[in-house]
């Protein structure tokens, strides 16, 4: 085994192809529902919001798609991202435990966003699209769409949920750089903003009331479209690029992870990371251990139910089978903004429903005591929500150290960031979340 601490690939090994899970899945996940039939959607109930060749990957079966030229080109200006083994960290913790990091952060945008902003923002140049309207939670999606549009002339208008636009006004200043338009959700430009606003006039926004907005607005024209950031399936396979990269990078560190961790908003990072070693180990390959790591104050995936729910707050999106709090859920304004989704990705929540990954939901504070521990080893400090894959990461070095057994422990950090203000442990509303629930949309089981 080489004593390396990074492991570089050079562009010419770049995956030419995304990795598609569906093909290796032993059963597909539930189809995605018409809200109003509740009869699966075809692609033309689809068209008015994405470009033709998005929805195509968004159903596809084929294991690999490629990458196109265009993309590939964008991607060279970061990619292939480091994969760092965390000598310094397992040092401080006197672990026997191999620890490995895949790092993001070194995208124009500082996180994993732009592997899928860049795709998305290339097919709807290619389908004609002048504009593309969007949420953003911590302001990372939006920054990376932000970027993308840039450079394939398309303007971008951003719905930034309140309580992260209040917190963080640089990133707004980024979005503005490349030439976007960045507005607080919930807001008067939309008929659903106004009614949140008309009911609740101090909301802190969420998500799920952002992606209305973007939705609405991307909706009411036929020039623009909507992209999302994360949850669809075509956004995970945009980021598998991230797992294959890694694969690549392990081999020439001449091991294998037996954990592989990454935190979960959407899905987007964990299914980048997680997809392509999970594929291996369907056909064939060895078993890894996959942790997804969710924020205790929004645990999709540890408590909330496996149902048809909308995507979106408005109920304007297609209804989808997932892990969800409900769509009226509003999280508290916890300091990783990104992991503010009351949903997952449905193709995380199947892989959960049929054991083949592992969730966990630890307190913010325990999270950023992690990551502050990690950068003064490591010397990067990682993003709120990347805090959470630090600490399940940390966790497991340490059962290593108690157990003494080595193992190699593969974690994604999924972009960089900065810690401010105090932090306390936050609580969602318990009364809130069982009225949520009990908002679901009811879809008859053989839907
Ligand atoms: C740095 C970072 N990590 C993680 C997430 C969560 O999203 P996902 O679960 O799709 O990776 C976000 C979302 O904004 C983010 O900005």
């Amino acid at each position: 085994m080489s004593d390396s601490v990074k492991y570089l690939l050079d562009e010419t090994r770049m995956p030419r192809r995304w990795y598609n899970l569906m093909a290796d899945l032993p059963s597909p996940p539930p189809p995605v529902l018409h809200p109003g039939t509740l009869k699966p959607v075809g692609p033309d109930d689809l068209a008015p919001l994405f470009p033709m060749s998005l929805i195509l990957q968004e159903v596809s079966t084929e294991r690999e798609i490629d990458v196109p030229e265009p993309v590939r080109d964008v991607y060279r200006q970061w990619r292939p991202s480091p994969l760092f083994r965390a000598r310094r960290l397992e040092e401080a913790l006197q672990t026997p435990a191999r620890i490995y990091y895949k790092y993001e952060g070194v995208s124009p945008a500082g996180s994993h966003k732009p592997n899928t902003a860049v795709a998305q923002a290339f097919y709807n140049k290619e389908a004609g699209i002048r504009k593309i309207a969007t949420e953003t939670g911590a302001g990372q999606w939006g920054s990376a769409l932000a970027f993308a549009g840039a450079l394939f002339g398309i303007e971008i208008m951003v719905f930034m949920v309140r309580v992260s636009y209040d917190q963080k006004p640089y990133r707004r200043a980024f979005m503005e750089t490349f030439g976007a338009r960045c507005i607080a959700s919930p807001s008067m430009e939309t008929r659903f903003g106004q009614h949140v606003l008309a009911t609740t006039p101090d909301s802190t926004g969420s998500l799920g009331i952002a992606i209305s907005e973007a939705v609405e607005v991307a909706a009411g024209s036929s020039d623009t479209n909507y992209a999302l950031g994360s949850v669809l399936n075509h956004v995970l396979l945009h980021q598998t690029i991230i797992g294959q990269e890694a694969i690549a990078q392990l081999e020439m560190a001449d091991d294998y992870p037996d954990i592989v961790v990454g935190c979960t908003g959407g899905g987007s990072n964990f299914a980048g990371i997680a997809f392509p070693f999970i594929g291996a180990q369907l056909r064939g390959g060895r078993k890894v251990r996959v942790v997804a790591v969710e924020p205790a104050a929004c645990p999709s995936l540890t408590r909330g139910r496996y149902a048809y729910d909308f995507g979106d707050t408005g109920k304007m999106t297609p209804l989808v089978k997932m892990h969800t709090l409900g769509s009226a859920f509003v999280p508290p304004g916890f300091h990783a903004g990104g992991l503010r989704y009351h949903g997952m990705a449905p193709l995380v929540s199947h892989l959960k429903e049929l054991g083949l990954i592992e969730a966990v939901a630890p307190q913010q504070t325990s999270c950023f005591q992690a990551g502050v521990f990690f950068a003064r080893h490591e010397g990067i400090v990682p993003a709120p929500e990347a805090n959470h894959a630090v600490k399940a990461a940390i966790d497991e070095a340490i059962r290593c150290k108690e157990e003494g057994t080595s193992r190699a422990i593969l974690f994604n950090l999924c972009g960089h960031g900065y810690f401010a203000g105090k932090l306390s442990d936050r609580s969602y509303d318990e009364a809130e979340l069982a009225m949520a629930l009990a908002g679901l949309p009811s879809v008859p089981a053989q839907a």
